[in-house]
């Protein structure tokens, strides 16, 4: 999961293509680089760490050529090293590459017992010895890169540049995506529209096993067979601007803050507010002839999934299963006819769930996405679209895309039930109503922010910190638990509150923060008993909940946060806003990186 930039142009091209690693800095952040051609010959910037490290790189030593590919890397094989940074280069050749080479070992072995030298610990480097032996051959490169494709096992994007043919860029892509830019007297490469937003407009998406020859003025594309081909050139409608963070100190904390709005915009293309009806996009299939759900996804996608398995199986009265993505394909799941397979994705990108979502159509599946990227792959081959309108999401974890996935899963639920005649008008009328207070109930949510920040302390100082709920408020535990992992590097569990008492009760002594995500309603008691059981063995309980939850059973707490009183159906998206907040705050006491926080990448583009 990195990210991917090429331009053959006739201006200098790195400032540009440091632009578009910019854009590409969610798919990993432990090192990035720039090659060009210069006086017939490769010349590159590599540094290891953030974007920031590559500008100080190329201030002391800036990189002339009109002919250049770029990367920001997230490591799989080698360390988030300067050497292992990309690209890799001959002195034919220089590749950048997105995904891993799965048989690199023995392409490595093979390239070394014929006495070449492989100066990186990455399985992308084979690629680049294996290309530039076929040109030493005297290949062109067009033939070289369609000689070594068929050798490459497992998943890629590759953007190639050749010293010796420097009219020239190529690329390829199997199982990562990879789009081609067009321009005026220039053309470009990039991982996905936003990378080339402020190069290009137009935008052709290669499919699996195409490669591409760029050159200034065409573009040739070739499908797996090396047969040349036509891919529509589409208008990407990615914005050319760089998000900002505005006001705010950092990316996460804006994107929470956004949530009443974005929320209330996801909404709107699903309600009808004057007929209290929910409505989906049309679609090519009848949903009451669906029998039975399949949930897959990943992070925190994966937990709206374990909600939206409560709401249709109580409002639909269908058999939900869900997965995560990665054991999903695996397990060779029974996939019986009347299933609608349902991917849950921010960026529409991850390799498990995309891989999940291939299997289900092989497997002539309906399938249908909950996606934020509507230019994503996963967008392009769901049968049915139910995009989210949460905007770019950039801090690496997910706060907005959870609440918008969260309402359009609401949404489907309420059609699904409708279409099985589960539903009655007047339920369905109400459950609009409680949708509709949905983005003022987060507002007022928002407004505890301080005492949030306040309380903060209290889990700073913790190793471990134990999440519980019940019902929908379980995957919300489990999504809070999540949060503080990702972002303070404090440990967390989730738990189901009635699990506790068979094992992680032994965890508890009074420097085991305990937080209880207890909405009034009906698992209001239940959960209680579960927080009593924990105080009586000395938990410092934080107690979630709201005014009456509070007055009833909050007096042994450490600290309670009073939400809003919603309809226990609302209450996993207003709930997810203290669960944010307080995992943003105690990584901003902890003085983590919130918005890139180590090892993680916002997009896992490999399995
Ligand atoms: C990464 C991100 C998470 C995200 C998960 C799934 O792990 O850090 O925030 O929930 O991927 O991503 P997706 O784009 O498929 O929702």
């Amino acid at each position: 999961m990195c990210g991917i930039v090429g331009i053959i142009g006739t201006d200098p091209v790195s400032d540009r293509l440091f632009e578009g690693l910019k854009r590409l800095e969610y798919r990993g952040y432990d090192s990035a680089g720039i090659a060009t051609i210069v006086d017939g010959r490769i010349d590159r910037r590599r540094a290891k760490g953030k974007l920031a490290n590559l500008a100080e790189r190329l201030r002391e030593e800036p990189l002339p050529g009109t002919v250049g590919i770029a990367h920001t890397r997230w490591a799989t094989h080698g360390a988030p090293t300067t050497g292992n940074a990309h690209p890799h280069a001959t002195d034919e050749v220089a590749i950048v590459h997105n995904g891993i080479i799965e048989n690199f070992r023995p392409l490595r072995q093979e390239l070394e017992a014929r006495g070449r030298t492989l100066t990186s610990e990455t399985d992308s480097e084979v690629v680049a010895h294996l290309v530039s032996e076929a040109i030493e051959a005297g290949k062109h490169p067009r033939e070289a890169v369609a000689a070594v494709l068929p050798r490459l096992h497992g998943a890629f994007a590759i953007a190639m540049l050749f010293p010796r043919y420097p009219d020239l860029i190529i690329g390829a892509r199997q199982g990562a995506p990879l789009t081609v830019g067009y321009g005026e007297g220039e053309n470009f490469l990039g991982s996905d529209a936003h990378a080339l937003a402020s190069l290009t407009q137009r935008i052709a998406y290669l499919d699996e096993g195409d490669w591409a020859v760029v050159e200034r003025d065409s573009v040739q594309i070739y499908d797996r067979d090396n047969a040349p081909v036509e891919r529509p050139i589409v208008h990407s409608g990615a914005s050319a601007a760089l998000v900002d963070k505005g006001n705010h100190r950092h990316f996460m904390q804006k994107e929470i803050y956004e949530q009443p709005m974005v929320v209330a915009q996801t909404l709107k293309s699903y309600l009808r507010p004057l007929e209290e009806q929910v409505a989906l996009p049309d679609m090519a299939f009848d949903l009451a002839g669906i029998e039975r759900v399949a949930i897959i996804a990943c992070g925190t996608a994966s937990y709206v999934g374990m909600i939206g398995k409560y709401w249709i199986e109580q409002f639909a009265r269908l058999p939900v299963e869900v997965d995560v993505a990665s054991e999903f394909r695996y397990r060779d799941p029974v996939l019986l006819p009347g299933t609608l397979g349902i991917v849950v994705s921010q960026s529409g990108e991850t390799a498990d769930t995309l891989a999940a979502l291939r299997h289900m159509k092989q497997a002539n599946v309906t399938t249908a996405g909950i996606i934020n990227v509507p230019t994503s792959s996963m967008a392009r081959e769901v049968d049915l679209l139910l995009p989210t309108h949460a905007g770019p999401e950039i801090g690496v974890a997910s706060t907005k895309a959870f609440t918008c996935q969260l309402s359009v899963m609401a949404a489907l639920a309420v059609n699904l039930a409708r279409a099985k005649g589960r539903l009655s008008a007047a339920d369905e009328a109400e459950i609009v109503r409680h949708l509709i207070e949905a983005p003022a109930a987060l507002n007022e949510a928002l407004a505890h922010d301080a005492e949030i920040e306040a309380m903060a302390h209290t889990v700073a100082a913790a190793r471990d910190v134990l999440y519980l709920g019940r019902g929908p408020d379980y995957p919300l535990a489990l999504e809070g638990a999540l949060k503080l992992k990702e972002i303070s590097y404090i440990h967390a569990e989730g738990y189901a509150s009635g699990e506790m008492k068979h094992g992680p009760i032994a965890l508890i002594d009074d420097n085991v923060p305990l937080i209880v995500l207890a909405p009034s309603g009906p698992l209001f008691d239940k959960t209680v008993s579960n927080m009593k059981e924990a105080q009586a063995r000395g938990a410092q309980v934080v107690l979630i909940s709201d005014a009456d939850g509070i007055a009833s059973a909050g007096e042994d707490a450490v600290a309670t946060i009073e939400m809003p009183r919603v309809h226990p159906l609302i209450a996993p998206l207003v709930y997810a806003v203290p669960v944010q907040l307080l995992a943003y705050h105690v990584a901003v006491a902890k003085g983590t990186d919130v918005d890139q926080p180590r090892n993680l990448a916002k997009s896992v583009t490999v399995e």
